[in-house]
Order: structure tokens, then sequence, then C-alpha cells
């Protein structure tokens, strides 16, 4: 094995993986340079986590760290008490960082507005007033309707500085997945905007509200919302509904900045954030105050070597998400970053966007999904090549396993060979980083996200949850609780039971497959559920199956994610229709059903390919075989087909698909 110590450089380390290890002078200016981090954390990890709590500042200290009692609800630093945005904001301002940019903001049309610490504190004050003299407090839940604008911050932070827990749901779902998510939470206030800049137009969002709260569900109950405060962005014309409708800007004129936060016990719910699971009911994943705000801000100073007085960060995640809630929000402003918001997709006007943000900002660490740098790549590095990206010094890389061939041009073209690139694992559930290098200290493999952090034990196991041994591979869990861990699903701790802790009893089960190899690196393999991964975005097989047959031409519909050059994996679907509607063409009835997931869902679940067919693949006791099919969207050979109950059934499928994509 040769060792060089510039990284950039391979080293040689096996047949096929070459390591990149840090450079020398990587290292030398590193926040974690010594590998005695790991085994510290190991040897106490409760001790560990504690010291990382007492970075922030609490109103009340907590004496104890971890409450296990009664698995698997933990409670992390319960008697302790602080106030989440007081850590994000006041506390820099005191600290004398008033004047610090913590958001330079882009809009897609070009409009930009810095912010710093203190305006932005003094604005979150000013929205906090203007809730509460609407009427919200502790305890309460706010639905977040948002494009990608400081405003949303804001209003995530003014809910936590209340001690409301926030329910952001991302721009892109339909009026009915708005609906069933403001329902589940019982949420009374809904912020919104008229509408967004996205793609070079402007895309409305308060239509969409007013869609959602007129949706009547037969059973005469009206929604839970009582007040919508509208942001002006789009400048689109909106309907304002008399006693309901509010305009942000008219309510927060009469409110000051004058505003105290108070301390709300650690455990005190956060945020509710939806995610798809393996049924058609998204589930409200529950992350609460103290223990979620630690792992979120050592997390983003330690894997991506944070120097908050120097650093320009970007993470390209849109807030909807779990990514733009820990490392937009709650990780960045925890640890007085200075960060891009950029409102608008890569594309616009043209491919050259966000590397002209890049070279405008000085951006030194930026953050974002292998979908992403594969479009990019598609595109070709003579875009990015025109741009100044020599501020660049860490990227960041999540939401799905990062290509070996992507890793290497975003290492190469993006990082200019130089800046190492962290692979983060980590789920809604995880709320923070779980598995990634540390950028100091491990020598990168492309397409690994190689270690757990200190402080958190993870695990490949067999079905029996046993280890599996090196150069195995397994299911990933994490064997002991950890400070961001997911608290329960909104209203159904049986679901979180059943879902997380009923396969293996005391470790979580992640839903991921792994593999580790010889030196103990985790390879993530991809969901081993029947969750996919479209551009990074979690979607679940059995929520568009059962949008499909709602429709009222479908008889039967299977689903499966079929793997996609750019966007990792792409909904394929398969359906069956009703014989009176087998008139409807192919060719209408494919894009009428495409447009159908996408107004039932949104246009993320929209599927690529929708195929009638006559038959599914079934085994004798009537189960689909979506593996099969999956095969077939693949243009793969199909595998053993002894099981089913009528053999020919794939033959014709493959068929089917064949000359469809031959066309
Ligand atoms: C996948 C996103 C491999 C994984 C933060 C996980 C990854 C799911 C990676 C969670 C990665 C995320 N390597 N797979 N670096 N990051 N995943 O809840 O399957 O939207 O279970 O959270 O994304 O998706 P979620």
């Amino acid at each position: 094995m040769s060792d060089t110590t510039s990284n950039g450089k391979i080293e040689s380390h096996s047949l096929e993986v070459e390591t990149y290890p840090p450079s020398a002078e990587f290292k030398a200016q590193a926040n974690l340079s010594d590998s005695s981090v790991y085994w510290k954390a190991a040897q106490d990890p409760e001790a560990y986590w504690a010291g990382r709590a007492r970075e922030l500042k609490w109103t009340k200290p907590f004496t104890e760290v971890l409450d296990w009692s009664n698995p698997p609800f933990a409670k992390w630093f319960q008697d302790g008490e602080l106030n989440v945005a007081a850590n994000c904001l006041d506390r820099h301002v005191s600290n004398g960082l008033s004047d610090r940019v913590a958001i330079h903001f882009e809009g897609e049309p070009g409009d930009t507005r810095t912010i710093t610490y203190g305006e932005l504190t003094h604005e979150v004050k000013r929205a906090a007033n203007m809730l509460t003299a609407l009427g919200v407090s502790q305890g309460d839940r706010v639905a977040i309707y948002m494009p990608m604008i400081p405003e949303t911050v804001i209003a995530m932070l003014a809910c936590a500085r209340l001690g409301a827990a926030h329910s952001v749901v991302f721009g892109g779902f339909s009026a009915e997945s708005l609906r069933s998510r403001i329902d589940d939470a019982e949420a009374e206030i809904v912020i919104t905007a008229d509408g967004g800049h996205r793609k070079g137009r402007v895309s409305a969002l308060k239509p969409t509200v007013d869609d959602a709260l007129r949706i009547d569900h037969g059973d005469g109950k009206a929604s839970t919302v009582k007040k919508v405060l509208v942001v002006k962005r789009g400048g689109n014309e909106v309907e304002m509904q008399a006693g309901r409708d509010l305009w942000w800007h008219d309510e927060i004129s009469s409110f000051d900045g004058e505003h105290t936060a108070k301390g709300f016990p650690a455990e005190n719910p956060l945020f509710i954030l939806y995610t798809s699971g393996t049924t058609g009911k998204p589930k409200g994943i529950l992350h609460t105050s103290g223990g979620y705000l630690t792992q979120a801000a050592a997390t983003h100073s330690d894997v991506f070597d944070l120097k908050p007085e120097s650093d320009v960060y970007w993470c390209t995640a849109d807030v909807g998400w779990i990514t733009g809630h820990s490392y937009v929000v709650y990780g960045p402003l925890a640890n007085g970053a200075t960060q891009v918001i950029y409102e608008g997709t890569p594309d616009s006007p043209d491919w050259g966007r966000w590397w002209q943000i890049v070279e405008k900002y000085k951006v030194s660490i930026l953050y974002t999904a292998p979908t992403a740098i594969r479009s990019c790549m598609k595109v070709g590095r003579q875009v990015p090549e025109q741009y100044d990206l020599s501020s660049i010094r860490v990227l960041g890389s999540v939401g799905e396993p990062i290509n070996p061939e992507a890793w290497r041009w975003y290492h190469e073209v993006i990082g200019g060979g130089k800046a190492p690139i962290v692979d983060t694992w980590w789920q809604t559930e995880t709320g923070a980083m779980m598995i990634a290098p540390l950028p100091g200290l491990t020598s990168l493999k492309p397409g690994s996200a190689q270690a757990a952090q200190p402080g958190i034990d993870v695990n490949v196991v067999d079905d029996n949850g046993n280890r599996v041994d090196p150069g195995h591979g397994g299911l990933l869990t994490i064997r002991r609780p950890w400070p961001s861990m997911v608290r329960t699903i909104w209203g159904d701790d049986q679901r979180f039971i059943d879902t997380y802790w009923e396969k293996f009893g005391d470790q979580y089960f992640a839903g991921d497959g792994a593999r580790v190899d010889e030196d103990g690196d985790i390879w993530l393999l991809g969901r081993v559920d029947d969750v996919m991964n479209v551009s990074g975005h979690r979607l679940s097989t059995t929520e568009i199956e059962s949008s499909l047959v709602e429709h009222h031409a479908v008889a039967e519909a299977a689903v499966v994610g079929a793997d996609d050059e750019t966007t990792g994996q792409a909904v394929v679907a398969f359906v069956i229709l009703k014989s009176q509607q087998q008139l409807l063409t192919p060719e209408a009835a494919e894009a009428e059903l495409r447009q159908h997931v996408s107004a039932q869902i949104g246009a993320i679940a929209r599927p690529r390919q929708v195929f009638i067919v006559n038959e599914l693949p079934k085994t004798r006791s009537g189960k689909i075989m979506r593996r099969l099919l999956k095969q077939a969207a693949e243009g793969k050979e199909i595998g053993d087909t002894t099981t089913l109950a009528d053999t020919a059934v794939m033959q014709t499928i493959s068929a089917r698909v064949r000359s469809e994509q031959g066309k």
C-alpha cells in the first residue's frame, strides 16, 4: 500500500477501490484530526453527547443524559430546558456576531437579500410576536408550505421560539397530500406564499392551499385550519378568504422586534416531518428539541469541518425535506454559519446557475445530492469549467448512494481534485448524519459512506440480527439510541414500534441494505423495503399503487423503482385497466394516469412510465412479484419465474416493455 499525503492522489488500496487520504494541508487545519475522537466517544457515548449538548445554551442545565427506561421511546437531556431559536439566533447576537451574514439569499429571478444574524433575530422575534397574536403557543402545530425564501426559515424559527411544532410540507406536494398532513397534525395555521419562482416562471402555492382546505372528505368535517398567512413572493394573483387569509407583510407590520425567548423542555416537540413508509399513509416523524439540535449542530461542524468565521456554506436541499431542516436551518444556524439559500432550480436560466452562485459568494462548502451531480455530469464539465470554483474546500453528498463515477466527477470537476467529499448517510428518522467520513481523518473511498459518527453505534446484521462478517452484505441497524433520533410517529406509537423495532427488538432497523468491507467501512446498498428513492426523495410503492387504483379506470396496479441513470430510481407502474376501459388507448391511459398520480401525490411521484398490461406476475398465493417487474422495467433478463402461477405472464410483459423502450 503506498501512502501519499496529498489529497487527490490515489493511494492504492485494494484491487478495485482507490482511496483519497486527507492532504497534510487539510489535516493541519481540520476541526478533527485525531482519531481518538472515535474510541473516546465509544467508551462513553452518553458522556460524549452530554459534552456536545453543553456546547448549546441551556436556560436550565440537564442532569440526566439519556432515559432509555421505556424503549424504544428515548428521552435525551430531559430535565434540561433550552430555546432552539435562541440557540440559532440570540446566542450569536450576544456573542457579538450580530453583523455576521446568516443568509445570502439568491432568488431565481436574480434578486438578492443579505440577512445578518442581527437582522434574522429581529425578524424572527417579530414573526414570533405575530404568531403569538394569532394564538400560537407551546405544543401547537403550524403547517408551512413555502418556496425556498428567507421567510420560510423565519417562520420555522418563529414556531421553534414559541415552542410550537412546525410541519413543513414540500411545495411540490399536491393539495391532497398537503391536506392529509394538515389533518394528521391538526394544524390550525398554515404559512404559505402566493407563489415562488421555479424554472423561469412563478409556481403558485396559495391556490393549492385553497384547494387543500376545500377538500370535503364526506364526513362533514372542515379542516382544523383557522388562519392562513400568505407571504408575497411570486406576485401572482391569489384569492384571500376574508376572516381566514392574512398577508404576512400586513400582519407583521404592527410588531416590533422585542421578544424574550423562553426555555422549553429538551423533549418539547420541535417539528413533524412526513415521510413515505411502506404503507399508503405517510408517517409523521416527530423530532424534539435538545437532542435534535445537539446532533444537527455537532455533525454539521464535524463532517463539513465548518469554520463559521470564514466558510460560506451552501446546502442545495429544499427545506421541505429533512436535509433542509437539519442542514439549512438548525445545524448551520446553531453553528453561526454564513450560508447561501437559493430559491430556484439548477438549470434556471441555464446549467451554469449553481456554479455562478458558487463563484459569486465564494462558496467553500457545498452539500448536494448525487442525482444533481449526475444531471450536471450529463450536461458536461464545460459548464462548471467556465466558473471560478476555487473557493470550494469541502463537498458533501446525501440522499442515496453516490456511484463512484459521479463521485470522481464531483471530486475532480467541482472540487478541483482537492476538496474531500463527505458522503453522508442518514434519514428523516435519524434527524442528523449517522454515517459519514470526517474529512481531516478519513481516507475517502468513492461510493462508501464509511464510518459511523463518534458516539453512534451502527451495525450490519443478518436476518436474525447477528453481525455479518466483513465483506458480507446485510441489513443496517443502529444499536444505541442517539440524540436526534425520531421519538415516535405522530399519533401512532404502535406504528413506530412495528416499523423500526419489531424486526430486531433492541436495534433500530433502518430499512437499508449495507455491506461492510475488510477495513470496516460501510457501503450502503439501497432500500430493502418497498420504499423507492427518486432523486434522493423517498416515495412509497404502496402509496403510488393506492393512488393508481383509486382512479376509476384502474383494476390493479403494481409500482416498482427501476434503476435510472439520472434520478437513481424512477417510478414505473404496471396497470391493469377495468374491462370496460379497454377502449382507452394505452397512450391515453398512460398520460392520464401519470397526470393522476401527479395531482394526487405531487409531481415528484409522477411515474416515468405506465405500462398497461393484461395481467401481473403473481405467485400462487396471489402476491405480486415486483422483483420481476423491476427487472423487466430495467430491460434486464428476467430471473427465476418458476414460483409464478402463470409463467407466461412475464414474457408478455417483457416483450411489451422492450417494444415501448425501443420506440
Ligand atoms: C437513502 C435523507 C446511501 C437511504 C437524508 C435512507 C442514502 C434514505 C444516503 C433516507 C447516502 C440517504 N448513501 N443512501 N449517503 N443518504 N440515503 O429520509 O436509503 O429522505 O434510508 O433522508 O435515503 O431518505 P430521507
